[in-house]
């Protein structure tokens, strides 16, 4: 089968290789992991990784969850907060399934709404209480805020306080692992003394999810930590790369498996040549270049929604009219969300076809 491009190819050997490598450092490091469907929205990979160890999956969006569980998945956190009562009603329609879903509450809005409506559908939830532990984005703040919304759900009749959540965004991406740690040591410190505090309390918790790709190997040895809820490593990205890793300046743990798969369409300069990959089949939301892994020295600009310039460095040739190029995409959640399909491939044979299910939702609803 002959992939029309632009596409993203997915590596099958390297994938199944960061699957493996990252279960086992679970399984060593004793921490479960319920990895971010945030990254792949698909639940062909979803799979693979329940049945490579995880204990659920992480998703952002309701129509994520939606997509998880329909497709018999169960242990489904919806990580982000909401606060619409339409997207509360279809969580509760989701927790209808016994042990399918948990939803992260990280605001007084949302604590209400939900006990409302669970108390009136006369329905259990189990919840997480989200912490900003320095991110500043969702969630209470440690301390007393949240002994006091853990209070409220453990009056309320129908909902059921699983544990905390408490994600550090502001460290992921911190270069050097040294400096990385610190930031992810400071702040899931915060989310441990809040465990603590709960259980001088009598409110012992058994959940508390944590972790980026960044911050995996940092966050699995905080003493309290249980589960791991990362995402990029599967596919990896160039944003990801130039991070650095424990052994070196460029993160290396996992193997860059996802690629955009794009095609020279026009070869009549002697300094640069247009493939069929622009703005439309990358995203740019960071400054980060897609990097050339099939011709390395060859460099990608955008020049259009359709059209990327290739240009050459120190002397390598330039691809011919026809010619095929892969690059590691700058970022891969973004850029997985434009596709509605990933290529699974094996050496040069497509093995399957995995459908971007979680892309958009029914008639286009998150
Ligand atoms: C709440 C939450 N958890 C986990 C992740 C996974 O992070 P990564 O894809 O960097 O591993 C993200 C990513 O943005 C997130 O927002």
């Amino acid at each position: 089968m002959e992939i029309p491009t632009p596409a993203l190819v997915v590596d099958l050997d390297r994938f199944e290789r960061n699957l493996q490598t990252f279960a086992e450092h679970c399984r060593t490091s004793g921490c479960a992991w319920r990895p971010h469907a945030k990254t792949h929205k698909c639940p062909e990979i979803a799979r693979r990784q329940l049945a490579a160890g995880a204990i659920g999956i992480s998703t952002a969006t309701v129509a994520e969850a939606e997509a998880m569980v329909h497709a018999g998945l169960r242990g489904v956190l919806l990580t982000s907060p909401i606060v619409e009562r339409g997207k509360i009603q279809r969580m509760l329609a989701l927790a209808r399934t016994p042990n399918a879903v948990l939803l992260a509450v990280g605001n007084d809005l949302q604590l209400d709404v939900l006990a409302e409506a669970a108390a009136s559908s006369r329905q259990i939830v189990d919840v997480l209480l989200d912490l900003d532990i320095g991110d500043r984005r969702t969630g209470f703040l440690p301390g007393e805020a949240v002994l006091e919304a853990a209070r409220r759900i453990t009056r309320s009749e129908f909902l059921r306080l699983r544990g905390l959540q408490a994600y550090a965004g502001h460290a992921s991406h911190v270069a050097s692992f040294e400096k990385r740690a610190q930031v992810s040591q400071q702040a899931v410190g915060k989310a441990i003394q809040t465990k603590e505090l709960l259980a001088k309390a009598g409110l012992d918790l058994a959940i508390l999810s944590v972790a980026s790709t960044g911050t995996y190997n940092i966050d699995s040895a905080i003493r309290g930590v249980t589960e791991l809820q990362c995402g990029s490593f599967i596919f990896m990205d160039a944003d990801y790369r130039r991070i650095g890793g424990k052994t070196g300046p460029v993160f290396t743990d996992f193997q860059p498996s996802l690629t955009l798969l794009t095609t020279v369409i026009h070869a009549n300069y002697p300094d640069r040549v247009t493939v069929d990959a622009g703005i439309k089949a990358v995203s740019t939301c960071i400054q980060v270049k897609p990097e050339c892994i099939s011709h390395p020295g060859l460099s990608h600009q955008w020049t259009g929604d359709e059209f990327g310039i290739i240009t050459a460095e120190g002397g390598i040739k330039l691809p011919r009219l026809g010619e095929r190029l892969e690059f590691i995409v700058p970022h891969c959640d973004p850029t997985v969300n434009l596709y509605d399909c990933l290529y699974a491939v094996r050496g040069e044979r497509v093995e399957d076809v995995w459908p971007v299910t979680a892309r958009r939702g029914a008639r286009g609803i998150v």
